[in-house]
């Protein structure tokens, strides 16, 4: 394996530089076309542009496979193993990843279209855009936003006011929420509503291949969602596993799953004492992280790389990300990692 000497920042010395080492060109450019599945779900922080790079240090095949930190499960299901438990804490995400894993495909699209018709909402995927902006529907930058505005605001206000939301119905309003709302991203407020506003996109071609891709990929392999804190119920479950992935928030970047709280020192700790176990144990872990960003520095990660010596972090390539991660110069002042032991 390479070592890059340029990765360290002034005060990141201390790691040991034989603990850092990257993931090789070769493998990014090889893998970087491979065919994985893309969840339905536009889930921040995604794994889906960095999977290429992360298949070598994930198993070729395994056993029980634990995707600790789930999120749109994008790795759980593009891994080859016996059985896949993905586990996350946020209740929408593993509801809507159930609803849209276990229905059957056409009764999804059938749901989804009952919807478009009732909120009067666009509908790309069958009339092409090209209609939509030939009618003058498309208004510049801000795309179909005005023609779904009064539906989508409506079926915001009805999913927030259904008792019971994690139901198919409930389920199937919220992935519409999320293909008609900004960003396209899930979002709630502390009273647990849906708080997104609307966005510019509808319900597209590209939607319906990730909903398909999935749909099948979930007929293909054993899985098992599971909503619970890693702390808790899960942790037998993670223990026993023969491979555990772990990709939680980041200390020191933000995203939704990290405000208020979400994500803190503690629970960081707490996390890398869960993965020593698993060392003293002999299973073998893979953890996404950040090492370092813009100046600031995960203490707590870099400590704990120096202090386990069966421990090696890799440093991931950007050039291989999302344009729209890929801000000027970005990466420079930011180190995202691999961590593994054995
Ligand atoms: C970086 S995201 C995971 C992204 C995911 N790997 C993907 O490719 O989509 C981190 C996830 O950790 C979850 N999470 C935060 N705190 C948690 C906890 N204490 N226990 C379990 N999951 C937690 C969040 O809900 C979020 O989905």
């Amino acid at each position: 394996m390479t070592l890059i000497n340029d990765l360290f920042q002034p005060e990141l010395a201390v790691v040991p530089q034989e603990a850092l080492v990257s993931a090789s060109k070769k493998t990014a450019s090889t893998e970087k076309n491979m065919a994985y599945i893309r969840s339905p779900i536009n889930y921040t922080g995604n794994k889906y542009r960095l999977l290429g790079q992360l298949r070598k240090f994930l198993p070729q095949k395994t056993g029980v496979f634990v995707d600790l930190f789930c999120g749109g499960a994008t790795v759980g299901f593009n891994v080859n193993a016996k059985k896949v438990i993905l586990i996350d804490n946020n209740k929408y995400v593993i509801e809507l990843l159930k609803y849209l894993a276990k229905t059957n495909f056409s009764e999804i699209i059938s749901s989804i279209e009952n919807i478009i018709y009732e909120y009067n909402l666009s509908y790309s995927a069958k009339h092409s855009y090209s209609y939509y902006k030939k009618q003058g529907f498309v208004n510049g930058n801000n795309g179909l936003k005005e023609y779904n505005k009064e539906g989508f605001y409506r079926l915001r206000e009805d999913f927030n006011r259904l008792k019971y939301k994690f139901t198919k119905k409930g389920m199937c309003m919220l992935y519409s929420l999320m293909v008609y709302g900004f960003n396209n991203d899930l979002r709630f407020n502390n009273k647990g509503e849906y708080n997104l506003p609307i966005g510019k996109t509808d319900f597209n071609k590209n939607n319906i291949r990730k909903l398909y891709a999935f749909s099948k990929r979930a007929r293909e392999i054993n899985y098992e969602f599971i909503c619970g804190d890693f702390r808790d119920k899960t942790r037998d479950i993670i223990m026993n596993a023969d491979f555990v992935y772990a990709d939680p928030p980041y200390l020191i970047t933000t995203a939704v799953y990290n405000e208020n709280g979400g994500w803190n020192q503690d629970l960081e700790i707490d996390l890398l004492r869960l993965l020593e176990d698993l060392e003293k144990k002999k299973k073998r872990f893979t953890l996404s992280n950040v090492l370092f960003k813009d100046g600031a520095v995960n203490q707590h990660l870099r400590g704990w790389i120096k202090k386990n010596k069966n421990i090696t972090a890799h440093r991931l390539n950007y050039h291989y990300r999302s344009s729209s991660y890929n801000k000027k110069n970005r990466g420079a002042g930011e180190a995202e990692v691999v961590v593994v032991n054995g």
